[in-house]
């Protein structure tokens, strides 16, 4: 086995090194800054399983996955990598691989199983409260994500992110884990990727809660999930943080988009597909005036008069919400993965539903000329995220940065070559962003420390740096090169270009 490896490596540095020069980079060792924390991330939902487990209710993924057709290869998330059960190994694979922090989320209904605070399930706040012990046992510093999609269901019942209390529901359920946890928990994030979980689960039938109230209930639950993050924001900033003193922000997935040519036409139709795809979540937050990007208002109000709405179709913040809701984020949660480009002429009336989301953007996105791969939603493409990380500097006056997620998805194989292709392009290019641009970056996380339930595309899209049996009833997880690759990284705390990657056999 190991013989083998070697003769493998040979091969993988050629193929490595043929990819640097075809980026015209330079094969130069860089060193990681010194602030520049690293670690590893996955969520509640996609890896716990014990759906039933103690009094846990039903998450809308629970039921989501239960109607025959919804999960493309027929999974469910019912046992997924068993971290319920077995999360011991799981900090026994973060210790191997020597990170500085491990980001994982909080199931609701697990700790609050009838999604309302009147009841906390011991058991449920018992595990996590176990978890953050012995990852503080062992040198790892928790970061703790409220919310990452798994709503529960008994909430959808009443309308979800749809229903403006749902901002109550959320605030009282954050307490809960403030009180539970933040004596030891010092970074918190409240909302992960909002607008996949408003667009695609209020918009688009592909999602839980599979709502599909294309253009109206995405906007609304965007609308209210902007007003439930600002209140866990003032809520920590003013009962916890005087005594817990940690820090507490929102991730926003900011792939990223360009126009498809120089022309000013399709630089434009790039920059509304940016405040569509960001600016609606970060420009409340993040910039001095507040509230929803111009452009997107103009777009959706026009569109909203011309098919006969008495009033635009995205819900307006009140001018104290627009003040409630700027500068309640300490830092800039930044998911990135890859980038598209919109063409100005790729509009065609009828090729999107009206009213939807996607016809009020206005255009189509595409890969241009790059590669796609099995999943094309993390297509190589390492300059977007250096622009992305720009735009986020050059818009909100050079704000931190903390990359909460970046990985590549392919359908196995733990010679994933093309995994650790993918992670040094992209590290490159987050140095280039610190280094030479200025980007002030202190986390690089990544997805995911293993394979887990993708969502609608189920247990077949890998996305780990260790690979799950999931035919084997202890779930073992296998070190792919990637997690020894990982390793290293963090070992010597420097990205080597010419890496030549090696396999072990490591299971835990
Ligand atoms: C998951 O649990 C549900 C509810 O009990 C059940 O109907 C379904 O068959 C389970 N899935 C698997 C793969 O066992
Ligand atoms: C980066 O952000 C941190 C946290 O806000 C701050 O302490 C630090 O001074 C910033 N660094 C730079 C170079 O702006």
């Amino acid at each position: 086995m190991r013989a083998l490896c070697c003769i493998l490596a040979v091969a993988f540095a050629v193929t490595l090194v043929a990819a640097s020069t075809a980026d015209n980079s330079a094969a130069v060792m860089r060193k990681l800054p010194e602030n520049l924390k690293l670690g590893a991330a996955t969520a509640s939902f996609q890896v716990e399983g014990a759906w039933d487990a103690a009094d846990k209710s039903e998450s809308i993924w629970d039921t989501f996955c239960r109607i025959p057709g919804n999960i493309k290869d027929g999974t469910d998330g019912n046992d997924t990598c068993k971290s319920y059960e077995f999360y011991q190994r799981d900090i026994e694979m973060l210790k191997f691989l020597g990170v500085d922090f491990y980001r994982f989320s909080v199931s609701w209904p697990r700790v609050l199983p009838n999604g309302f605070a009147n009841k906390i399930s011991e058991d449920g706040i018992g595990y996590y409260s176990r978890l953050v012990d012995e990852l503080l046992a062992n040198g790892i510093e928790p970061v703790v994500t409220i919310y990452h999609w798994d709503l529960p269901q008994n909430l959808q019942d009443l309308g979800g992110w749809a229903n403006p209390l749902i901002a109550d529901w959320f605030e009282d359920y954050a307490r809960v884990l403030f009180d539970a946890l933040g004596d030891r928990v010092k970074t918190w994030v409240t909302l992960n990727e909002p607008k996949q979980f408003a667009v695609f689960g209020y918009g688009m039938a592909f999602c839980a809660p599979n709502i599909v109230s294309a253009g109206i209930g995405d906007y609304m639950a965007i609308k209210n999930l902007m007003v439930a993050h600002a209140r866990v924001w003032h809520l920590y900033d003013k009962e916890y943080r005087p005594t817990q003193k940690g820090t507490i922000g929102i991730v926003i997935a900011t792939d990223y988009r360009e126009g498809a040519s120089d022309s000013p036409e399709d630089i434009e139709a790039g920059k509304i597909a940016f405040d569509f795809e960001v600016g609606l979540y970060s420009h409340p937050i993040f910039s001095t005036t507040g509230g929803f990007p111009e452009s997107v208002v103009k777009r959706i109000a026009e569109r909203s008069a011309q098919q006969g709405f008495p009033r635009s179709r995205l819900p307006e913040f009140t001018p104290e919400e627009i003040e409630y809701i700027k500068g309640t984020s300490d830092f800039f949660g930044f998911n990135h993965y890859s980038t598209l480009f919109y063409a100005a002429d790729s509009y065609k009336p009828g090729i999107f539903d009206i009213p939807s989301y996607n016809d009020d953007l206005g255009a189509v996105g595409t890969y241009g000329s790059y590669a796609t791969t099995s999943v094309p939603h993390t297509t190589k493409i390492p300059g977007g995220i250096r622009k992305a990380l720009n735009w986020v500097k050059d818009s909100y006056n050079n704000p931190e940065i903390m990359i909460f997620e970046n990985g590549f998805g392919n359908l196995g194989g733990n010679n994933d070559i093309d995994r650790i292709d993918y992670y040094l392009a992209y590290l490159d290019a987050v140095l280039d962003a610190i280094e030479v641009d200025g980007c002030n970056i202190t986390r690089y996380t990544a997805w995911s420390l293993m394979d887990n339930f993708e969502w609608n595309s189920g247990l077949s899209v890998k996305f780990g740096l260790f690979e799950v049996d999931y035919n084997d009833d202890k779930r073992t997880r296998t070190a792919r090169a990637s997690a020894l690759w990982f390793k290293d990284l963090i070992a010597t705390r420097t990205l080597d270009p010419d890496y030549e990657p090696r396999l072990e056999e490591i299971k835990f």
